[in-house]
């Protein structure tokens, strides 16, 4: 069974220049997988992610999630049936109260999706924090004195609290250094194999996308140009764009040369 199905996905920004920033998007994402999604800065990543976690409506097209007429749901019900898709962006910062502090940022979903009695918040905060596999110690401190990986651990932990069935990831490990980015990702993989999670994994970066996706979708002005199993779809590029995208990244073609 499919847990999303995006047909047709369409939006044009008002203003001068009419960008049409979504052209008759359509795809689909499985249960527990991961579709990256790959394509140059401005070619319409962001404004997908945002449409598909309701932030940004489209011109036309539909969303079914999880058997539901996504793009429909309004008020209450979009309310409530939030917690099955969960985003987590790229600036750790920008998604909490500069003065939050990393309990009070991983109650709000408590609250939010009616999760537990307040009385069992400070268990759940302790359990999330030893899921995203920070110290509960860190519980009482504000979130501006942790570190960048430290504060995206907890946007992963505030994303998995409502144990959503799909989690939008965007450019969400892009702002880290290296080695911290890694291990982010094996988080995320781990997230992955525990809770049964899918992934719309968007990124620039094809080295990082690969490292995560079971398929990927390569964008350009809008539209998704190319899509397919990740091995398959780096192994044998059918556009330019992706050829592009390939050639900017050096490991990709020195990986399978022999030493
Ligand atoms: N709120 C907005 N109003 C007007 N134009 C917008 C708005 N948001 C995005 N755009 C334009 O829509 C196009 C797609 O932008 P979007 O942010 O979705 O791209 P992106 O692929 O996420 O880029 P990046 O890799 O730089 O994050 C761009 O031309 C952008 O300038
Ligand atoms: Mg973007």
């Amino acid at each position: 069974m499919t847990l999303l199905v995006a047909r047709g996905l369409t939006k044009t920004y008002p203003g001068a220049r009419r960008i049409r920033a979504l052209d008759d998007v359509s795809f689909e994402i499985a249960p527990g997988e991961t579709l990256g999604l790959i394509g140059p800065s401005g070619c319409g990543k962001s404004t997908l992610a945002r449409v598909l976690t309701r932030l940004t409506e489209p011109d036309a097209g539909t969303i079914r999630f999880g058997g539901q007429d996504w793009g429909a749901l309004k008020g209450r019900a979009l309310r409530r049936a939030r917690g099955a898709m969960q985003m987590v962006f790229q600036d750790p910062g920008a998604a909490f109260h500069p003065r939050a502090t990393v309990a009070g940022a991983l109650c709000e979903p408590l609250r939010l999706h009616a999760i537990a009695p307040r009385s069992d918040w400070p268990d759940h905060v302790e359990l999330l924090l030893t899921q995203v596999g920070l110290s509960p110690e860190l519980a009482p401190r504000p979130l501006s004195a942790l570190s960048g990986g430290q504060r995206q651990r907890v946007a992963i932990a505030r994303a998995i609290a409502p144990r959503p069935k799909l989690i939008v990831l965007d450019e969400a490990v892009s702002a880290l250094d290296a080695s911290v980015r890694a291990r982010v990702l094996d988080l995320l993989a781990q997230l992955q194999r525990d809770m049964g999670l899918a992934y719309l994994f968007v990124s620039h970066d094809l080295a990082v996308t690969r490292a995560l996706s079971h398929r990927i979708a390569v964008m350009e002005a809008g539209r998704i140009v190319e899509t397919g199993p990740a091995e398959a779809l780096l192994a044998a590029p059918r556009t330019e764009i992706l050829r592009r995208l390939i050639a900017a990244v050096p490991t990709i073609h020195t990986e399978k040369v022999p030493s």
